[in-house]
């Protein structure tokens, strides 16, 4: 049995339709499963057990594991989430999973600039140490977390930032669903770590061209320094100050190591990557 932690976020709930997709059974962890489910369609619905787990419950994630053999442990960024997921990895062990698929991030380093990235890195870390076959995707920044963009958009024409010209490796999170059920299920793939970029990356100034172009009307790139972007995330988008500290240090990342693409996704799903464009003509109505 597969069990898909964090499955009704953004890269797990792509996980599960990957698999199920395949006609794969999957068992799919939340803390609210009756909202999971109903989110499923019917065949998907079919194929997926939903089962209740907090990572801060140990209990709970005892039970959800019993009798998995291999895991998918994604988790919500947040001021707890190494704690969790290492407390995710005890008892996935403790369960005889045999094979653990880790959602990591660019730059997980012990000394990475950015927070997040450190703490998957002692994450990973942690999962090599214990013996277990461990496979880790890093995936660049998904495009899906482009929507935060979508309101200043549609309000004012305007993409906020703090990447300069920098350009991003944006990547569709069913891209990264598809990667996942690769190495879930073919077992020449497990053990490796596999970084996931789309095709090609694009800058904000490219980015607001791009969105200027299909909407019709100029969509114009508003650089800030560091702290006025922090600033802007807080009062103007709402984010908590520890997002938007991650946000920030994710562009900063960006001009410090320049972004290129590499083929890993299509290895892994045996097809080219989804483009910014199909995603951003798909969402554009959020934009308007
Ligand atoms: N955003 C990016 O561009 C980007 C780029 C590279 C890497 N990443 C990494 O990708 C990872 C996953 O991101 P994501 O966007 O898929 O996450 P997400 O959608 O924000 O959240 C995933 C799930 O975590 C679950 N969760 C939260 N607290 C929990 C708890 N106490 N116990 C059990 N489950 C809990 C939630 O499920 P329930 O509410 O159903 O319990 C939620 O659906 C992150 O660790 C991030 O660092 C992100």
């Amino acid at each position: 049995m597969i069990v898909i932690m964090g499955a009704s976020g953004a890269t797990g709930g792509a996980a599960l339709h990957s698999l199920t997709g395949l006609g794969v059974p999957v068992r799919a962890l939340s803390r609210d499963p009756h909202r999971l489910l109903a989110g499923l369609d019917g065949p998907t619905r079919r194929l997926v057990e939903a089962v209740p787990a907090d990572a801060g419950d140990p209990d709970s994630l005892r039970a959800a594991f019993r009798g998995a053999s291999r895991v998918f442990l994604t988790m919500a960024n947040g001021p707890r989430q190494v704690e969790y997921e290492l407390r995710a990895v005890d008892q996935a062990l403790a369960a005889g999973v045999e094979h653990i698929v880790k959602m990591s991030a660019p730059a997980a380093e012990a000394d990475s600039p950015v927070a997040v990235s450190r703490g998957h890195h002692r994450i990973e870390q942690y999962l090599r140490a214990s013996g277990i076959t461990a496979t880790v995707l890093r995936p660049y920044a998904f495009m899906q977390k482009l929507l935060l963009l979508a309101p200043g958009v549609a309000r004012a024409g305007l993409l906020h930032g703090t990447m300069g010209g920098a350009a991003c490796n944006y990547i569709d999170c069913r891209d990264i669903g598809d990667a996942v059920a690769a190495v879930l299920t073919r077992p020449e793939l497990a053990g490796g770590t596999y970084p996931l970029t789309g095709g090609r990356a694009y800058s904000y100034p490219e980015l607001g061209a791009l969105l200027g172009e299909l909407l019709g009307r100029p969509v114009t790139y508003l650089d800030l320094p560091p702290d006025r972007f922090h600033a802007h995330l807080v009062e103007r988008v709402g984010m908590p100050a520890w997002l938007a500290t991650h946000v920030v240090e994710i562009q900063r990342l960006a001009v410090l190591r320049p972004e290129t693409p590499d083929d890993t996704a299509t290895r892994l799903t045996g097809r080219a990557p989804r483009t910014l464009e199909a995603f951003l003509r798909e969402h554009l109505d959020a934009f308007r």
